[in-house]
């Protein structure tokens, strides 16, 4: 199939309309958010629900998350919503937070993998938002990337992993944040973090009493064990070559790297004076909002590059750094080296 090049700079206004059009004929296709790149496609359409797995290679138990404009909606795809869930809503809505909540009968079984959920946010991409309302549905949409390779943050990174495959793509901008979006499940009162994001643990506490942090954020879950968000569990943001996760300070880092002498550098700006070998900057150590934007840019770069071996500085876990820790830790494959 031909995927069609849908221009925002050329005429937004027409690119939104062909968007929405395709989308209500049960089309997928590929939308900026200010997370990362979706892959779209109406959300009570089991057909089209199955041409997103099919593009994406994606494993069928892997529930994806539903993509809403307006709080109507929100009454549309999910029931016996928790007040604290109106909270969220009006506090960190339209924005990069996913929540977890009990399944209405307009999604189709397919989006949710069989469970009795639906996972639901509100973006705060303005396009993204302009094209589920233009077409009055809600739009189920996972990251726009091969399953397992690094998530897009630009429509480039979209057209690498699925030219061919997919009905359209929007030319948007970069996405601003860089990391997926926190998913949570809640209570009245408590919040379990499933997926770190740029919605951190201590903004939830402001709506939350409790707010806990899932165990498989940073563990490798065993292939039978049971986990609360299935993405977990798989491979995840892997670059083509071995990836090794470094914890310590900017000296000993360097010093490190400097004597291995086989590998590239995945550092800070900071460490790059003190290295020898081949530097790939992801951001500013103090500053987690320059490593999310820049980490799965840094990851398909060393693909596009052929680094065989990478050191990588770990990041701190505060704020949305936990986040970053939790992409690259599996981008490294559970290989941590703490020194
Ligand atoms: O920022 C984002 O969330 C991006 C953009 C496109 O909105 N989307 C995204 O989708 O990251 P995806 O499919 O790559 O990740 C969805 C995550 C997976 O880890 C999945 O297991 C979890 O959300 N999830 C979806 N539905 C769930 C449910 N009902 N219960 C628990 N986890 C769920
Ligand atoms: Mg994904």
């Amino acid at each position: 199939m031909k995927t069609e090049r849908l221009y925002l700079s050329a005429d937004k206004e027409d690119s939104i309309k062909k968007a929405a059009q395709l989308l209500r004929a049960g089309g997928v296709v590929a939308i900026p958010t200010e997370t990362v790149y979706g892959l779209a496609a109406d959300a009570s359409n089991k057909k089209a629900i199955e041409a997103v797995f099919t593009a994406k290679g994606r494993p069928q138990d892997n529930p994806l998350i539903v993509h809403i404009s307006d709080l109507a909606m929100l009454e549309k795809v999910a029931k016996n919503i928790p007040q604290t869930a109106y909270l969220c809503a009006e506090k960190f809505w339209p924005g990069p937070l996913t929540m977890v909540l009990e399944s209405a009968e307009f999604v189709d079984k397919s989006v949710s993998a069989g469970l009795d959920t639906v996972a639901v946010r509100m973006p705060a991409d303005e396009t993204a938002r302009l094209i589920i309302s233009e077409t009055g549905l809600p739009l189920a949409a996972p990251s726009a990337n091969i399953s397992g390779s690094p998530s897009p943050v630009t429509a480039e990174h979209v057209i690498k992993d699925l030219d061919g495959k997919i009905d359209a793509v929007i030319m948007g901008e970069r996405c601003s944040v860089g990391v997926e979006s926190t998913v949570i499940s809640i209570t009245e009162n408590e919040a379990r973090i499933l997926r770190p994001g740029a919605v951190t643990a201590e903004m939830l506490r402001e709506v939350f009493d409790n707010v806990i942090i899932d165990k498989a954020i940073l563990s490798n879950p065993k292939d039978d064990e049971k986990v609360a968000s299935p993405g977990m569990k798989y491979k995840h943001y892997a670059p083509e070559g071995e990836l090794y996760l470094i914890e310590g300070d900017s000296k000993k880092f360097c010093e490190f790297v400097n004597n291995k002498d086989d590998g590239a550098a995945v550092c800070f700006e900071e460490d790059v004076n003190k290295l020898r070998v081949k530097t790939f900057v992801y951001g500013a150590q103090q500053d987690a909002d320059s490593m999310a934007y820049a980490v799965f840019e840094i990851l398909r770069t060393l693909n596009k590059e052929k680094i065989k071996k990478a050191y990588v500085h770990a990041p701190h876990k505060n704020g949305v750094g936990l986040a970053v820790y939790n992409r690259l830790i599996r981008a490294c494959a559970f290989r941590v080296i703490k020194l």
